[in-house]
């Protein structure tokens, strides 16, 4: 089926049910990059958001994945994803040229607030996509010198990392090793892993993050705002140092879904709101939130 019949859902998420495979390509530890024809989705997607995509045509249900990177005038939308059960070993069967259904762009993107210029981007494992994209955006608005990513992984990483040329005073020494893609883009990056990665911070994203928050002066700190996406405990690390320096984050969540437009509620979580306790689908309520509702200051 062509792209041209993409259908809409709530006018802003689109069904394109002929979304061809244009790159696949395999990386370390089973992960891949995926790059889909869907111009609809292209033409709509902001940081944060996600799609629901069919991994095979013999799989019934959709599975989500973050967007990585966009480019409207191609027309293409880029994941990197992981192997980890029947739906994505399928996903990575996938050659270049086979059509697929993605539905999409679903969810919240983040929220950028002017008074807080000074990003810092964490991303864990497959919560990296997200923050590539934001960075991208950011970089293209003219905010690349003002943004700072750092991307941890426990299994090697899914491009070949290099030493930085962009300073970042505060570090740890030894932490030199960047993402060549944000290099070139002009954002400053760090790379964190326990899994003995040369040029990579032995320790997690908070560990760097905190010396470099720690030596900022008051008046730069108020600046600040951290978006993360990765696994539940990196989110609640991550939740646990913003409130150390009162910072706002925003979180992108991942949780089991069905449907994905907000019509089966398998995707609610709790958060924490000033009038107590409310239920919100991660999908179209999220999958961004303020952390401070999901993970509140104990
Ligand atoms: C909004 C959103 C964005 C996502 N973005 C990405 C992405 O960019 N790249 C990527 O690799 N993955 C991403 N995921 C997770 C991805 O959707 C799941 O890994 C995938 O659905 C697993 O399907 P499967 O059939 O291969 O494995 P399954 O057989 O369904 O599961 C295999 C294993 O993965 C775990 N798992 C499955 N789904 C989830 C989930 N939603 N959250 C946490 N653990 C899960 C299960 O515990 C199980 O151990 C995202 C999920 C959401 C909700
Ligand atoms: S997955 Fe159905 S409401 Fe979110």
């Amino acid at each position: 089926m062509n792209t041209d019949v993409a259908r809409s859902h709530r006018g802003t998420i689109f069904l394109e049910d002929g979304a061809e495979v244009i790159e696949h390509s395999a990386h370390a530890a089973d992960q891949w990059v995926l790059k889909l024809r869907a111009p609809e989705c292209a033409a709509r997607a902001q940081p944060g958001q996600f799609v629901h995509l069919q991994c095979d045509p013999r799989l019934p249900m959709r599975r989500p994945l973050s967007i990585q990177r966009v480019d409207p005038a191609a027309g293409w939308v880029e994941f990197l994803y992981k192997v980890v059960g029947d739906g994505t070993e399928a996903l990575a069967r996938q050659p270049v040229g086979m059509r697929l259904s993605v539905l999409g762009p679903i969810g919240n993107p983040f929220t950028l607030n002017p008074e807080r210029p000074l990003r810092l981007l964490l991303g864990g494992g497959v919560g990296i996509p997200p923050m590539i994209f934001l960075a991208d955006h950011l970089r293209r608005q003219g905010q690349g010198a003002q943004t700072r990513a750092i991307l941890g992984s426990e299994v090697p990483f899914p491009f070949r990392p290099r030493p930085s040329e962009i300073l970042w005073p505060g570090l740890p020494d030894g932490a030199i090793a960047t993402m060549p893609l944000l290099e070139d883009w002009g954002v400053a990056c760090r790379l964190t892993s326990l899994a003995d990665i040369p040029g990579a911070y032995p320790g997690f994203v908070t560990d760097l993050a905190r010396p470099w928050l720690a030596g900022l002066s008051a008046e730069l700190r108020d600046q600040v705002e951290l978006y993360a996406c990765g696994p539940h405990a990196m989110l609640a690390a991550c939740a646990a140092l913003a409130a150390e320096f009162d910072l706002p984050c925003q979180v992108s969540l991942e949780e089991y879904m069905a449907c994905a437009v907000g019509g089966c509620a398998g995707c609610t979580v709790e958060v924490h709101t000033p009038q107590g306790g409310a239920m919100k689908r991660v999908c179209v309520d999220g999958p961004v939130f303020a952390a401070s509702t999901v993970f509140p200051p104990v």
